[in-house]
């Protein structure tokens, strides 16, 4: 068996939980392989709503094993917030998460660090959600990180060595915070995740292949936020893209089937950095407002703009991605007129590979302008009843990122969700 792996191809938020969630029932694993409680993933259903930090999307489905997997930073305090809140709301966890022992632990002067790292930055910082995310990647790449196999052995000695190495960088930026019932309630914290099934989840994956198990694998955050592809410094400390999976999960690369690239019809970015698409008129407000366009973790305002093909062609090479799964076309439902960037002008030169910086100053996008479909489509419920200028748009899309379409999201709940025969699936 190969495993699947749905990952975001934008700037993060692209609807990954609601499609995750969509697919599950046709998978026996679904596994989380990076990122941490940066992560906000929103699921709808039956009248309810969920966010999801560091918990894969899967588990609200028919009994799928879920797992945390290795590549993840996981903070204990929050996830006992989100695990005992998912508890509360019927939801039998324990007998269906599963976490790696080598997840790396978010301490609390992680977070303190994360923040004093942005104020130090002062003009040009990050703007990251401030979970302690770099620091904790830092220490894992640096060789100082505690993971959760550590609480099992000398784990005072090991806790207390990283957090006054941490104490002392925070003096170093000049400040000198109390910690004492931060720890408290993170070594509590500690406690309560052991509860949980702790396991060498490499192993369990690979024999879940051999058995002929299917696993789906929930990228976090989005292709232009990789450490290695994004905008760069502007994104997050993790390898969002489908080569994530493999580390975060200690799956082969021989063993990716398909990979969902998932896009939203337009585009969003919370947080600092480059985004050359982005509107700072009338239509991105009525995007964000359209949208709702704030963020699920810290609820800052997104910021909006057209949908970028020149970027996205590129998530698409980065990732091989397979297929794609186009989100929230419903927010443009009134729109008379719909642009897409299919080039870059820089220097007055036209390029069409997303280039090494996307911070040039006169760096202008070129539009092609679409007819909009000027139809309520979020009570659809199959291809048939897509009005033909919908159709066109989609067609235009599939023609310019040479990949096909097959499942179109046209509101935020689960039943909202249209899968399409695209004619690319059978060249
Ligand atoms: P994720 O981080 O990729 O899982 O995405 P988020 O949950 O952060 O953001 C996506 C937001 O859009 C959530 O509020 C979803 O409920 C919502 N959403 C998802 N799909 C659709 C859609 O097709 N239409 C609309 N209007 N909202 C959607
Ligand atoms: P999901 O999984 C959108 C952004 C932050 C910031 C940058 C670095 O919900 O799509 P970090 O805290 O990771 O060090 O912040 O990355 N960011 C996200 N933006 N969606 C996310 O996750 C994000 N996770 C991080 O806003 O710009
Ligand atoms: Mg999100």
């Amino acid at each position: 068996m190969k495993v699947d792996v749905l990952l975001g191809l934008q700037w993060g938020d692209e609807g990954k939980g609601k499609v995750v969630d969509v697919l599950t029932p046709k998978y026996d694993v679904v596994a989380r392989f990076q990122g941490g409680p940066n992560a906000g993933h929103t699921l709808e259903f039956e009248g309810k709503k969920y966010v999801l930090r560091s918990i894969p999307s899967g588990i609200f489905q028919h009994g799928q094993t879920n797992i945390i997997g290795n590549g993840v930073v996981l903070d204990p305090v929050l996830f006992r917030e989100e695990a005992e809140s998912l508890e509360r709301s019927g939801v039998d966890l324990r007998s269906i998460l599963k976490i790696s022992k080598k997840v790396h632990l978010i301490m609390p002067t992680h977070r303190l660090l994360d923040a004093a790292n942005e104020r130090a930055k002062g003009g040009s910082k990050i703007g990251t959600t401030g979970k302690g995310i770099g620091p904790t990647y830092t220490d894992k790449i640096s060789r100082n990180g505690i993971r959760l196999g550590d609480t099992l052995h000398n784990f005072k000695d090991k806790y207390t060595a990283a957090r006054n190495r941490h104490l002392a960088q925070l003096h170093a930026l000049g400040e000198d915070p109390d910690i004492t019932e931060l720890e408290k309630r993170w070594l509590e914290a500690i406690d309560y995740l052991l509860t949980f099934d702790i396991i060498d989840s490499e192993h369990f994956i690979n024999r879940c292949l051999r058995d002929g198990k299917s696993v789906l694998c929930e990228g976090a955050q989005g292709t232009m936020l990789d450490i290695d592809f994004g905008s760069y410094p502007f994104v997050t400390s993790s390898n969002t893209i489908t080569a994530g999976a493999c580390s975060g999960l200690g799956v082969a690369p021989n063993k990716i089937g398909e990979v969902f690239g998932i896009f939203k019809a337009y585009c969003t970015r919370v947080g600092s950095g480059p985004f050359p698409t982005e509107l700072f008129d009338e239509t991105g407000k009525a995007i964000r407002d359209k949208g709702h366009e704030y963020g699920a973790v810290t609820g800052r305002e997104r910021r909006c703009g057209w949908i970028d093909l020149v970027a996205l062609r590129y998530a698409i090479m980065v990732n091989g991605v397979t297929q794609l799964i186009m989100m929230k076309s419903d927010v443009l439902d009134d729109f008379d007129t719909i642009k897409a960037c299919v080039a870059y002008e820089i220097n007055g030169e036209t390029i069409t590979d997303f280039p090494y910086s996307i911070e040039e100053e006169d760096l202008k996008p070129v539009y092609v302008e679409i007819p909009g479909w000027k139809t309520d489509m979020t009570g659809m419920k199959s291809t048939d009843e897509f009005p033909k200028e919908f159709n066109d748009y989609i067609a235009f899309l599939e023609r310019e990122l040479m990949t096909p379409i097959s499942i179109v999201s046209i509101g935020p709940d689960r039943e909202q969700t249209i899968l399409r025969k695209s004619p690319l699936l059978n060249k």
